[in-house]
């Protein structure tokens, strides 16, 4: 199945694309991770989106693009994929569209309330990617599946948090009714705990 995760930030992307890698054995592609993972080995792609994922904004569809398409040929796609932060406009999704034919759009629907609490107490492991809340943590300073050091994300400062839900406002939104007009979108409500969540996308992934 080739999935995509939409959703404004804070809306339980990666934490359920995480559940739905383990389940289904196909990759989890997050555009985000992997910037982070670039710019914490220092290569030369990490130097130069250093200072637009700071700022909130997002970083240029022509090398996003390219990134993503690069990574979907690699042969652990070949049954599949979920996509967890791309597209994120419409120019990226419509070069997805020209390149692969995906099965659906899952939108994840959140209250802006609850992806700010959600943002607010995110902790990250840098050397899994596993994405926790301090109201599950409790004192734990160390990643619950690897044991590394978990950190607060540097995007997730209040300021940061502000405009990335403006540029999710002006720009992502409208993938939305991109995929509707497709008849690929599966809206699904993801407030409410993690299992409920996750069980909602199953049952709609089913149909
Ligand atoms: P990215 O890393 O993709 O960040 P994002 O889209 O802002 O989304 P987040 O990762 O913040 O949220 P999420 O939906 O994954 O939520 P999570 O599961 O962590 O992108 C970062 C930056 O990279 C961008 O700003 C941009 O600069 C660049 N970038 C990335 N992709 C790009 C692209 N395609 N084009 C251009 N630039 C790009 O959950 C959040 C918290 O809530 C966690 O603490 C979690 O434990 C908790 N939680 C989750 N679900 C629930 C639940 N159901 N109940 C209770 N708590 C929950
Ligand atoms: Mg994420
Ligand atoms: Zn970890």
């Amino acid at each position: 199945m080739r999935i995509i995760l939409l959703g404004a930030p804070g809306s339980g992307k990666g934490t359920m694309a995480q559940k739905l890698t383990s389940e289904l054995n196909i990759p989890q592609i997050s555009t985000g991770d992997i910037f982070r993972k670039n710019l914490r080995e220092g290569t030369p792609l990490g130097l130069r989106v250093k200072d637009i994922m700071a700022s909130g904004a997002l970083v240029p569809d022509e090398i996003t693009i390219e990134i993503v398409k690069n990574r979907l040929i690699e042969p652990d796609c070949a049954n599949g994929y979920i996509l967890d932060g791309f597209p994120r406009s419409i120019a990226q999704a419509e070069a997805l569209d020209a390149f692969q034919s995906i099965d659906c759009a899952v939108n994840l629907d959140v209250d802006n309330e609850t992806v700010v609490k959600r943002l607010s107490g995110r902790r990250f492991c840098p050397d899994c990617s596993g994405t926790f809340h301090v109201s599950s943590l409790g004192n734990a300073k160390t990643c619950p599946q690897c044991g590394g050091k978990l950190i607060i994300r540097a995007d997730d400062s209040e300021e940061t948090v502000r405009e990335r839900l403006r540029v999710y406002e002006k720009t992502t939104f409208p993938l939305i009714e991109h995929y509707e007009k497709l008849g690929k979108l599966i809206t699904v409500d993801g407030n409410g705990g993690i299992d409920v969540v996750y069980r909602r996308i199953l049952d709609a992934l089913k149909k």
